[in-house]
């Protein structure tokens, strides 16, 4: 069984930091929805054990869009069907629809609690906003909830962080998701980084803000699973972790990857482009990458060290016909020694001190 992903790439309004496949401009919405259900329909052979609807903003679309996009998708019922939402874009209207149809979690992205930095983010919403969308998220009856927050944000205060914390938790969601600002090139923040005009957090209180957030978001019952992901008992992501796992899934929509049987496939970036190649009967795949063997094993280790119960040897041998030790014995060692990952029965993880030098780890299995 595999996973599914469909993009959305519009958005109400672009946030100072994002540089995902997502647009103001929502003109093409009635024919992107028409294209997706056609790309939709050439996987329905497919058996989906996750669903996630992602984006940019999925709680953009009309009622009517919405509706046919995930009429298009009853036939998989998913056991996990995850929808992302932007607080300021959730109604009675579409929580409903989406709970009508099969939908049993939902991704809201909140960022920070705290309404000037929410501002100088460029988020559409306010707090209060987003608490009235969470709170009819609950009436609707949806019961497995993730936040998204950001830390290292420009003018975020250490205490700003805590307070978002301390308020989110407070609303007991199932998971919280929380990122450090990266400042991407092209994005209005990078244009601000380039002129000296960006407040960023300094190192050292990026740092012990990710340290305050791992110990204090284990201290109100969640499990830290994924360097930036934390569950209650029984709510880990399991669309995510097909990714961390090297499980293969399918992507529909402009810019989405697959990854199935050891190849990669991403369809056409441009939104227009993406509806030209539907609309010619042509396939939106505008490039493919085999994945060797060596390239699956870096995965592997990679993405699945991103795991905080780490990877199993056996699953290794299992995967690749051999063990572990006959590929990594060195970098296993030397990690091992400079105390940056923890071998434990069958379990390799990233140490504490790993985790905060994670990439620094990642690279030593890349050849
Ligand atoms: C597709 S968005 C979530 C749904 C919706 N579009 C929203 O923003 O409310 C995915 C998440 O990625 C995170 N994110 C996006 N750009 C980021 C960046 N440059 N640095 C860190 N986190 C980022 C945000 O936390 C955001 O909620
Ligand atoms: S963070 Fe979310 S709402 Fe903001 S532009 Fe990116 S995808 Fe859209």
């Amino acid at each position: 069984m595999k996973s599914l992903y469909i993009h959305i790439p519009f958005c109400a309004r672009k946030c100072l930091y994002c540089d995902f496949n997502s647009y103001e401009n929502r003109e093409l919405e009635d024919e992107y929805i028409k294209a997706l259900l056609e790309e939709i329909s050439t996987v329905s052979e497919y058996k989906f054990k996750t669903i996630f609807i992602g984006g940019g903003t999925p709680t953009i679309l009309s009622i009517q869009n919405l509706e046919l996009l995930l009429k298009s998708l009853e036939k998989f019922s998913p056991v996990e069907f995850s929808v992302e939402c932007n607080p300021g874009t959730l109604t009675k209207d579409n929580l409903s629809i989406m709970k009508k149809y099969g939908v049993n979690r939902l991704s809201i992205g909140l960022q920070s609690t705290n309404d000037k930095i929410l501002k100088s983010l460029g988020r559409i919403h306010n707090f209060n906003e987003f608490l009235d969308g969470y709170n009819m998220a609950r009436e609707v009856g949806f019961d497995n909830i993730n936040i998204d927050l950001m830390f290292a944000v420009p003018n975020q205060r250490f205490e700003d962080f805590k307070e978002s914390l301390e308020i989110v938790t407070n609303l007991n969601p199932e998971h919280i998701s929380a990122y450090s600002l990266i400042v991407e090139e092209g994005t209005p923040f990078y244009a601000m980084q380039e002129k000296g005009k960006l407040e960023v957090v300094d190192e050292d209180v990026e740092r012990e803000m990710y340290d305050y957030l791992i110990d204090y978001l284990q201290s109100k019952g969640y499990k830290w699973y994924e360097i930036s992901n934390f569950a209650k008992d029984k709510f880990e992501c399991s669309h995510n972790k097909c990714y961390w796992k090297c499980e293969e899934y399918i992507g529909v929509g402009a810019g989405a990857h697959s990854y199935i049987d050891n190849k990669r496939f991403s369809n056409a970036y441009s939104v227009n482009n993406y509806i030209k190649y539907i609309n010619l009967e042509e396939s939106p795949i505008e490039s493919e990458e085999i994945i060797d063997e060596s390239s699956a094993i870096e995965e592997f280790m990679f993405l699945g060290l991103r795991l905080i119960d780490g990877i199993s040897k056996l699953e290794f041998e299992k995967r690749f016909k051999k063990p572990i030790y006959s590929i990594y014995s060195d970098q296993i060692n030397s990690l091992k020694d400079k105390g940056l990952i923890i071998e434990d029965g069958d379990k390799i993880m990233l140490s504490r001190k790993g985790v905060n030098l994670s990439n620094s780890v990642f690279v030593e299995f890349i050849n």
